[in-house]
């Protein structure tokens, strides 16, 4: 668990991060959500101690950071740079072994852990012996991914780490983030000003505004328990979407006519409505099905909009 208690930071006197506290549990994924310069990146980088706190304390599994030798904290939490943060004059090889360098494992784990997470991030081993500035950004951003995994820790920073990719490949590695045992059991700080993106993958959301905290909730906390008109109007825009990502067919089966109706879909309870719209909408037979279950998400809405 990690708990970060009253923490700020200044820079010249103006504050970046003004007295914030909240709490990740085990194994959970909290996005940090919030637009440009609102303390996104000071706050990851406090935990880490790449940014030391003004004031405030962080403690990881009940160990204050600050008793911590830095070298040692940061071997128990990857790190993924905003702009993936590699090193130019290192090959992607070297890069990627910066971590087991410094736990001296032998080259032979090192390779074959190196050859497992380019699999997993769908990148050809043939880039191995580039150098960043000769990847893409959204590979350069994958390798900062697998930079940050090979050790196996159990904390997790990632600063905006899709940052870089069109939609289309976002969507496609949403999917495969979140089906990656590798990050099943690692407690996941991930930053993004991507509102979809927040929603897709966060447990919970903590949307931040000048330094400070705005409200901290799951995804249909933050549409349907808003704290202010801030948390209101920073999801307007995409609002009726994020609902139908949000709603589970789990959420709308009481409005359904029939509740066997997608048996032979193999949807789960647990699919959002709109994958299941998505879906449907492949094939022009299920037009009937597709109509019924927007009827159901609409019946389910007007109960939860206050
Ligand atoms: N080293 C620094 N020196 C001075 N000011 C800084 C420094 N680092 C950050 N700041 C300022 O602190 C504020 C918060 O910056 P931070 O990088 O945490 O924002 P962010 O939420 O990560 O933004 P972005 O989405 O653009 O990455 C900004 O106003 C920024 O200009
Ligand atoms: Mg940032």
């Amino acid at each position: 668990m990690i708990t970060v208690e009253s923490i700020s930071k200044n820079f010249n006197g103006k504050p970046a991060v003004d007295n914030i506290s909240f709490q990740v549990k085990d194994k959970e994924i909290l996005v940090l959500l919030g637009t440009s310069g609102c303390g996104k990146t000071t706050t990851l980088k406090m935990i880490n101690r790449l940014i030391e706190a003004d004031a405030g304390n962080i403690l990881i599994d009940g160990k204050n950071v600050r008793d911590q030798k830095v070298e040692e904290l940061r071997m128990g939490i990857g790190f993924v740079m905003q702009h993936s943060g590699l090193f130019p004059h290192y090959t992607i090889k070297q890069n990627i072994a910066v971590v087991p360098e410094l736990l001296k494992w032998d080259k032979k784990k090192t390779e074959n852990r190196t050859e497992e997470l380019l699999h997993k991030l769908h990148l050809s081993e043939d880039i191995l012996h580039r150098f960043p500035g000769e990847l893409s950004g959204g590979q350069q951003q994958r390798v900062g991914i697998a930079r940050a995994l090979i050790a196996n820790s159990p904390i997790l920073l990632m600063d905006e780490p899709f940052g870089a990719l069109d939609n289309i490949t976002k969507a496609d590695i949403h999917s495969e983030f979140k089906s990656l045992e590798e990050l099943k059991n690692k407690t996941i700080i991930l930053v993004t000003h991507d509102v979809q993106e927040a929603f897709e993958l966060g447990h919970r959301v903590c949307l931040m505004d000048k330094g400070e905290i705005i409200q901290i909730g799951t995804p249909k906390e933050m549409l349907y328990q808003p704290t202010n008109d801030f948390v209101i109007d920073f999801f307007a825009e995409n609002r009726l979407l994020l609902e139908y990502k949000v709603a589970t067919l789990k959420d709308v089966n009481g409005f359904m006519d029939s509740e066997n109706e997608y048996k032979e879909f193999n949807f789960d309870e647990t699919t959002s409505v709109w994958n299941a719209l998505q879906k449907l909408s492949s094939n022009h037979k299920n037009t009937t099905h597709y109509e019924m279950l927007i009827k159901a998400f609409n019946e389910y809405r007007k109960l939860q909009i206050v």
